[in-house]
């Protein structure tokens, strides 16, 4: 998995990263205390939580795979946030079995909803752990981008069936459960009380760019980073993006 930090994984990360370091900075502004109590549901083995406890938060990681848990500690030990950051065993859908409702200023959800039996469940949890001025970054694989990466590998009935099928597979041996469009990301998130703040295309070229283009031209993981922090913003361009980010926030859907 990616570490934020790192340049070249920085091309999966880098608007995720942007959007979240600055929601928490308004959160750190709006609520008066410079330390917030994070939650990163399905946070595996830290790729955000430990930046995230870097930047001085308190995180806590909900996953269900001790393997996870086990690199998550090592990896905020190195990186000198152990006493940071908890890792947890538990998951989604029995979140307040292992967390208390209501107890965080930001709640992370990446990458797991497409695992979830019940997205729609597994987003009212997150939110219902959220303080009532919290803020949700949820991000999860998106349908087009999946549809295109299909066809542009000459897969093209997979790509028809990931077009049409519910839950945007592309057959029985698609790995991941379910993708979203970003109409079903935001309806998931209004519809668990929240104001859609944002919503960012993420990786809508870095996974069709040949990587030999990529690291052998001098400034172009540069030029690409800035390509895709600018098509992210595009509403155009989040029907073809591998992923698609909601920030949700409560205090919008307060004054809403
Ligand atoms: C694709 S990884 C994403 C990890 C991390 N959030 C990130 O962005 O790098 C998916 C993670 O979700 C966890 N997971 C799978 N099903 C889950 C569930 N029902 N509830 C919470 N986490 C789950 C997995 O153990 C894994 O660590």
């Amino acid at each position: 998995m990616s570490d934020p930090m790192r340049p070249r994984a920085s091309l999966r990360t880098a608007v995720v990263w942007e959007v979240l370091k600055d929601a928490l900075d308004r959160q750190v502004k709006a609520s008066g205390r410079e330390s917030l109590d994070v939650l990163d549901t399905g946070g595996g083995s830290g790729n955000f939580a430990v930046p995230v406890a870097r930047l001085g938060h308190r995180v806590t990681v909900v996953d269900p795979s001790p393997n996870a848990l086990f690199a998550l500690e090592r990896r905020a030990a190195e990186a000198g946030v152990a006493d940071r950051v908890q890792g947890v065993q538990g998951d989604a859908h029995g979140l307040f079995d292992v967390v208390e409702r209501g107890r965080y200023d930001a709640v992370l959800c990446h990458g797991v909803l497409e695992y979830v039996d019940d997205p729609a469940e597994g987003v009212r949890n997150v939110v219902d752990a959220l303080r009532p001025e919290g803020v949700l970054s949820l991000l999860a694989a998106g349908l087009g981008g999946a549809v295109l990466a299909r066809a542009l590998a000459g897969h093209f009935k997979e790509a028809r069936h990931a077009l049409d099928d519910p839950d945007g597979r592309w057959g029985a041996s698609d790995p991941v459960p379910h993708r979203f469009t970003a109409e079903q990301l935001t309806s998931l998130v209004a519809g668990a009380g929240l104001h859609v703040a944002a919503v960012h295309g993420v990786r809508v070229f870095a996974d069709l760019v040949p990587g030999v283009l990529v690291d052998t031209e001098p400034g172009a993981l540069d030029a690409l980073l800035k390509l895709e922090a600018a098509a992210a913003e595009l509403t155009a361009f989040h029907s073809v993006a591998t992923q698609l980010h909601v920030l949700g926030e409560a205090r919008g859907a307060a004054e809403a």
